[in-house]
């Protein structure tokens, strides 16, 4: 008997193995480019994942074979304007977000970037979106609290020893303070200033988790995690104890004070904890906090990632003069109510976040059912198709030529035409109804503590003798960070009399 069984199961194995080698080749995937290996396996894309490299994997990829590549079976990426229309912006908000989301929940509670489906995703996104306003982030109240925070930052960039300061450290402090202010203000931390909140910045900045969520993420069993943990291949989990504590206690005071209706301690009017409590919504505590600690994350890594990277890039001497240009402009106009209306401080901005988005890879999501001819290729529903800010501000080098080179100057209106056509590529932010909410509040801290900055000091890479650090992308669950993790600047004074 089992001498019939082995050959037949051997059949079955042969003909369940060729049915599904023919069905690949049939695939709709299989009529886009890309490497061969990649219509058959996820494993080199996984590759690239686990060692942080997925971006700059597909950006070659892109380079190699064109606007749209097959990355894995059912894994499609796009790089062009009509690819991006459908996938982001078809019926407001594009197609829906794929289950990788479902690592972003705070407490084990679901959080409006973690939701999916675009229904519920759009309730929770109107309650929000008054807050993120731009006349709201704009108001004397929530802005005061990041230009104080600017301020500090410059006092302490100029009050470093020798003028060195750990920018990496500080710009993310900067933007700990700053989101917290305007998530919870008092409870808002004050880590520019405060070793103990500091340790706060870091326990979120320095997480180190991204193989152990990616496995979680591809075996939800748990099973390999567990395999890989006994033979010591994992860092520790994400932990983030005392993070999770002060938005815990900024919910809880401010409920507290509600609840006993006298006038205690609570979130100030701006707030968006003092618009999550609003009895009319129902949320309960955990919701309200994990939707902060969602925003806290977001306006910590993304914020000072870009920054620092945009400082670094300021610093090397090829860039001193666009440095002198830029303090021209600010010592011209010292209004500091200005500060949103400087058209070369804004070209900086714009082309740091175009060189360095600090969420730079694909942002994937599910075709509907019925499937859809996304910029020309027809891709059934299911599968998993996006595009990546990276690429996106680099491909078409008729749109951005010389893509590699930091060049203010492109922002600056060669013609109308061209800049609606960086404009539309234009991706650091996503787009659409699942693009970036905190967008105001982040330029407006960029654009704030720059300008503080660079109307005092010029900054210079910090000669400390040892390697220079290294600032290239270290892909980490969904954002960016130059991989060292530090980058020291110095800053030199600027006298009123400098020439430039
Ligand atoms: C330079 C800074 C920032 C960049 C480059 C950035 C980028 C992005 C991107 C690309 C997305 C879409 C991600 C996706 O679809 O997977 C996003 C979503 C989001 N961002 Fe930001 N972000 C920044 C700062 C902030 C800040 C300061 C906050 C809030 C305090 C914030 C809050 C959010 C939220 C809540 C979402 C989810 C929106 C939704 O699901 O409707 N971001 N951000």
């Amino acid at each position: 008997m089992a001498l019939f069984t082995a050959p037949l199961l051997l059949g079955a194995v042969v003909v369940a193995a060729l049915v599904w080698f023919v069905g690949r080749l049939r695939s709709a995937d299989a009529a886009v480019p890309g490497p061969i290996l990649n219509l058959f396996s996820s494993l080199p894309l996984k590759y690239h994942e686990f060692c942080g490299n997925r971006t700059q994997y597909i950006h070659q990829l892109h380079r190699r074979y064109g606007s749209a590549v097959r990355l894995a079976p059912g894994e499609v990426a796009f790089a062009s304007l009509p690819a991006l229309k459908e996938i982001y912006l078809s019926h407001g908000s594009g197609y829906d977000k794929t289950s990788f989301y479902h690592l972003f929940r705070q407490y084990g509670t679901p959080t409006m970037f973690s939701t999916l489906d675009k229904q519920t995703h759009s309730q929770r996104r109107r309650i929000l979106a008054d807050r993120y306003a731009n006349s709201h982030v704009l108001k004397a109240d929530a802005l005061n609290g990041i230009r104080d925070r600017a301020k500090t930052f410059a006092i302490a960039a100029g009050q470093s020893p020798n003028q060195i300061m750990d920018v990496y450290i500080a710009l993310h402090s900067y933007a700990f303070d700053g989101v917290t202010h305007h998530l919870f203000h008092p409870f808002g931390s004050n880590a520019l200033e405060d070793r103990m909140d500091e340790a706060v910045m870091r326990e979120v900045s320095f997480d180190n988790s991204l193989a152990r969520r990616l496995l979680e993420y591809y075996f939800p069993s748990g099973v390999p995690a567990k395999i890989a943990d006994r033979l010591g291949l994992l860092p520790p989990a994400r932990s983030i104890p005392r993070a999770k504590q002060i938005v815990l206690d900024a919910v809880d005071t401010t409920l507290k004070s509600a609840s006993e209706g006298k006038e205690g301690p609570h979130a100030a009017d701006f707030t968006l904890l003092s618009r999550l409590q609003d009895p009319a919504l129902g949320l309960t505590r955990m919701q309200m906090a994990a939707e902060c600690m969602d925003h806290m994350a977001a306006g910590i890594e993304t914020t000072g990632d870009v920054l620092c990277w945009l400082m670094w890039q300021l610093s090397l001497p090829s860039c001193h003069r666009i440095q002198d240009r830029l303090y021209a402009e600010l010592r011209d106009n010292p209004d500091p109510a200005k500060y949103d209306s400087l058209p070369y401080l804004h070209a900086v901005l714009k082309e740091g976040l175009r060189m360095f988005p600090s969420i730079p890879m694909s942002l994937p999501r599910h075709v509907p059912s019925g499937g859809r001819v996304i910029d020309g290729t027809w891709l059934p529903e299911g599968t998993i198709v996006s595009c990546q800010p990276y690429t996106m501000h680099r491909f078409e080098e008729d749109i951005f030529p010389q893509p590699d080179e930091f060049s203010p100057d492109r922002w600056l209106g060669t013609s109308l035409e061209q800049d609606a056509e960086m404009n539309r590529r234009f991706f650091a932010f996503s787009n659409g109804g699942r693009g970036c909410l905190g967008k105001h509040l982040a330029m407006a801290e960029m654009k704030l503590v720059l300008r503080e900055v660079y109307r005092q000091y010029k900054t210079v890479l910090a000669d400390t003798g040892g390697k220079p650090a290294d600032m290239s992308m270290s892909d980490q669950i969904i954002s960016s960070r130059p991989k060292d993790q530090t980058c020291k600047l110095k800053f030199i004074p600027r006298r009123l009399k400098d020439s430039v």
